[in-house]
């Protein structure tokens, strides 16, 4: 419905071009996917760990709506065996196979993360464990061995069990010496594995992990603190922890005269009014783009933590500068939706009941939004002047014949966006697609699927890749768009 006073959306869901394609990426372009230990490997001794199995104790995993994430529950977990809880996708027994494949596919790239509660699974040791340092060793021998770049997170959501045991009465971040075991973990990575790492993302997601932890308490530690100002604390932490790992490397690097970039993953979901009429959405949907993405970037790059919506304004010594790339996690854009009798009591809706066939909302409900990945890119890009990488962008879809028509879709969609983000100035080096293989999709469970790969958790973990895996494949091998590639999706 289109009220007199102006349209509830504005231009479409793609860009309009006059450029013809192929549109062709430069040389030394990496192209792969994205990963995280927990999502993947078998199970550590680790916060989200202790989270399943105490809703597998008290049988919170009821079906709820996919996309409505509850606190306590984890998505349809008791459907799942015992086999593959602990498991994952058996990763660990298929590193060479995963690897290889990923090779086979022509990726040149792998985005993956190390589990601090692998190489520290106990309180108190003053050495990593030899057993994790191993299996990493193992990864980067098969990526060294198939000519892939590694791309190594060092904090994607999860946390060793005991760093949430009571320190002076403090958990967690909160701590006094959090930083300090996490400063432990960091040195235990460079000591090992720093030469062989040229990029570094840091911390993935801090504003998900703040938003989901302690806001929603949807994710571990399970907080629900009222409002954004109570977050502040951990915000400042998690911006501590990334300037201390930023500085760290550095500093690795230059004594060994080697080179390494690092940043860390944003998430940077396009914000949108749900009715472009209305000015309160339009205000509120630009006040949740700040706080949520460019507050904590803007720190980063500042120096200066200013806080949305709060006066609060502070320095934290040693940020300024602290990246030398910025990572893009896209998924496509949320609504924002006021009411002008509750102003501050808004809602974010994942897409929009009324133009569904625009938003083509995916298996978790979320609307697909092509446009705003290049509005987010050149955003980033005139904002901060630095590379950027994509480091996350994909989507959930899993037909039973495997030919995921919806990721094939996105991926063109998706790509040729960031190929005009790159001719509008946006220096974007990289592209990882979330991900490779199906895996565990944290409060959501198994049930979402977000792999090129399939993953047969029914038989043995089998891999099965799925159509959108070959389209990848053509587009890397030519690093281009060709008009073939884009004709199918009417571009
Ligand atoms: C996270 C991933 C997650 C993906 C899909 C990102 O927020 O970094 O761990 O699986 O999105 O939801």
């Amino acid at each position: 419905m289109v009220p007199w006073f102006g349209s509830r959306r504005l231009g479409g869901t793609r860009s309009q071009t006059p450029l013809q394609p192929p549109f062709s990426f430069p040389d030394g372009f990496l192209w792969g996917t994205a990963t995280a230990a927990y999502q993947i490997e078998h199970t550590q001794p680790d916060d989200w760990s202790a989270f399943e199995r105490e809703v597998m104790k008290s049988g919170s995993f009821a079906q709820l709506e996919p996309g409505k994430a509850i606190a306590g529950h984890i998505h349809n977990l008791g459907s799942y065996s015992e086999e593959v809880r602990r498991k994952k996708t058996d990763f660990d027994s298929r590193i060479a196979e995963d690897i290889a494949m990923m090779a086979a596919m022509k990726h040149n790239a792998y985005r993956f993360s190390i589990a601090w509660a692998r190489l520290f699974p106990r309180p108190g040791m003053s050495a990593p464990d030899p057993e994790g340092l191993a299996f990493y060793r193992r990864v980067f021998d098969e990526l060294e061995h198939h000519k892939l770049t590694p791309v190594v997170t060092l904090f994607h959501f999860t946390t060793p069990e005991w760093f949430w045991e009571a320190e002076a009465g403090k958990r967690g971040w909160d701590r006094a010496d959090a930083i300090e075991k996490w400063e432990q973990f960091v040195r235990a990575v460079i000591e090992n594995f720093g030469a062989r790492i040229p990029i570094v993302c840091t911390i993935n997601e801090p504003m998900v992990y703040v938003y989901a932890g302690y806001l929603e308490g949807i994710f571990p530690p399970h907080q629900k603190l009222g409002g954004p100002k109570a977050a502040i604390p951990v915000i400042k932490q998690l911006l501590r922890a990334h300037a201390l790992a930023y500085r760290l490397f550095k500093e690795d690097a230059a004594r060994r005269k080697g080179q390494v970039l690092v940043g860390y993953a944003h998430h940077m979901r396009a914000f949108e009014p749900l009715r472009n009429y209305a000015p309160l959405d339009r205000v509120t949907a630009r006040m949740i783009e700040q706080a949520f993405i460019w507050d904590f970037s803007d720190a980063v790059s500042t120096g200066i933590l200013r806080v949305a919506a709060t006066r609060h304004v502070e320095v934290i010594p040693g940020l300024a500068g602290t990246q030398d790339y910025v990572g893009v996690n896209y998924y496509g854009r949320f609504y924002v939706k006021t009411n002008l009798l509750a102003p501050t009591k808004f809602e974010v809706l994942p897409h929009d009941p009324e133009t569904r066939a625009e938003d083509r909302p995916n298996d978790l409900g979320w609307a697909s939004y092509p446009r705003g990945f290049r509005r987010m890119l050149e955003l980033t890009g005139q904002r901060y002047r630095l590379p950027i990488y994509v480091l996350e962008n994909g989507t959930a879809e899993n037909p039973p014949d495997d030919d995921d028509r919806e990721r094939q879709r996105l991926l063109v969609e998706n790509l040729r966006e960031l190929w005009l983000a790159r001719q509008y100035g946006a220096d974007v080096r990289g592209y990882f697609h979330w991900s490779f293989l199906d895996n565990f999709e944290w409060a959501e469970g198994f049930e979402p699927r977000f792999g090129l790969v399939r993953v047969d958790y029914q038989n043995g973990f089998r891999r099965i890749p799925r159509k959108s895996a070959a389209l990848y494949t053509r587009i890397i091998e030519k690093n281009a768009l060709e008009p073939e590639v884009l004709a199918p999706f009417g571009l």
